[in-house]
């Protein structure tokens, strides 16, 4: 996670979280989309996710063959593969988490509002269902742009008298997963004990990494945090241009969405022997310090479904970048670090201290965000 935290471990502690996983409450997570370039993985990751109960497959073609595939996995969820509208109610009903990777993805030339035509009518009738067959799940929107298919849930959510801002998630982890990424690269500094928020929203401009506030801090020239900010905004279109056609990132949505400890279930049988080793790591690490008991050194960065449920299930101190309902900046809608629990939002924070190269990138990202947010508004509102 980018910035989760944790009061102090003892083995026993550790140990019982690994078996906590297997004794936690049923969780139906669906999955919209879910035959897509990022539905195939993101379907397969979530099976491999420990806490979930029931595994919902839905997209208008190819579901029986995935859900099919993904159901011999020997993991704890059941999967079922749903196709066509006639079949989405059944797939919604009784979810607590909604993931919606549905819709199109660019090809070179493109931006995302590029994609705004087809992709705003198939979260608009998505939300539609969503709001009479599971109103009280979370939802997670992948489906671009963000900036605008969020707003667009939010009012048809509204219309439907069964909004609440607490449980409505634009997914902008890949932008956190990415800035760890080419800053850890960058800074040649191990990209596993990382942390970076980004806030604002999810195109170009408005996506701001706030390296400023990298956590471990190196010591990075302007020039270099100039490059990696412009590389972090840029960076869907870089995968874009290399797939040539072929649809935008993929795999690294899928992990961004539902990273989880996957190795433990991979293996069950050398479960003992990570474990010491994880131990071994935590006792190394504690006696030279201790601040890498926040690290993904433990948890190997629980991201955002995997987020999503461990807020629902009471676990403390899930903190994700997300883009929300929000009265942080003069925007209804931005998005900066969350605590997430038992109701979806639990508290948004602040943006913290900002450089004043951020300043200025926070001031010039407003009027594009805002104007994305409103066109998402206009149009769930224009029928
Ligand atoms: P894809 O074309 O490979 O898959 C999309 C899937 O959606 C297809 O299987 C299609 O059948 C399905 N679909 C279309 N209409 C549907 C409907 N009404 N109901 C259910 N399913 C429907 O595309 P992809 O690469 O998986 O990308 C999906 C979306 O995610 C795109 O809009 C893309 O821009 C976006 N995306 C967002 C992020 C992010 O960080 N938020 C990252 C990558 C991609
Ligand atoms: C991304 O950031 O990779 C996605 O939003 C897909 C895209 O179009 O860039």
């Amino acid at each position: 996670s980018s910035s989760s935290s944790s009061s102090t471990y003892s083995s026993s502690h550790l140990l019982r979280r690994f078996h906590s996983s297997e004794s936690s409450p049923d969780r139906k997570v669906a999955v919209l989309g879910a035959a897509g370039g990022i539905g195939q993985p993101l379907s397969l990751l979530m099976k491999l996710n420990p806490l979930v109960s029931k595994l919902s497959l839905y997209d208008i073609a190819g579901t029986p063959g995935v859900a099919a595939d993904v159901s011999h996995i020997n993991t704890r969820s059941e999967v079922a593969g749903f196709m066509g509208d006639d079949q989405l109610g059944q797939a919604l009903e009784g979810s607590d988490v909604v993931i919606i990777p549905a819709g199109v993805p660019r090809k070179p030339g493109m931006t995302r509002d590029d994609l705004f035509n087809i992709n705003a009518g198939i979260v608009k009738s998505l939300c539609t269902a969503i709001a009479k067959y599971c109103p009280n799940a979370l939802v997670t929107m992948i489906s671009n742009p963000v900036n605008s298919t969020v707003p667009i849930a939010a009012e048809v959510f509204k219309k439907a008298g069964t909004y609440d801002e607490k449980k409505l998630f634009g997914v902008t982890t890949l932008d956190v997963v990415r800035a760890k990424t080419f800053y850890a690269g960058k800074a040649k500094v191990p990209v596993a004990g990382l942390n970076v928020p980004v806030v604002g929203g999810h195109a170009g401009i408005t996506i701001l990494p706030l390296f400023s506030q990298a956590t471990p801090k190196s010591n990075l020239s302007d020039e270099e945090i100039t490059a990696l900010t412009k590389r972090t905004q840029d960076g869907g279109t870089e995968v874009v241009e290399a797939k040539a056609g072929k649809g935008s990132a993929t795999l690294s949505m899928a992990i961004s969405v539902a990273k989880e400890r996957v190795w433990l279930f991979l293996d069950p049988l050398l479960q003992s022997v990570r474990i010491g080793y994880k131990l071994t790591k935590f006792l190394f690490y504690s006696s030279c310090g201790g601040h890498h008991l926040h690290g993904p050194t433990l948890y190997a960065g629980a991201i955002f479904a995997d987020a999503c449920l461990k807020g629902l299930n009471g676990v403390p101190d899930i903190v994700e970048c997300t883009f929300v309902q929000s009265t942080i900046t003069e925007l209804p809608f931005f998005a900066s670090k969350v605590k997430l629990g038992k109701n979806g939002v639990e508290e948004i924070y602040g943006l913290g201290p900002l450089s004043d190269f951020e300043k200025q990138g926070l001031e010039s990202l407003k009027p594009e965000l805002l104007a994305s947010i409103e066109k998402g508004i206009k149009f769930a509102n224009q029928s």
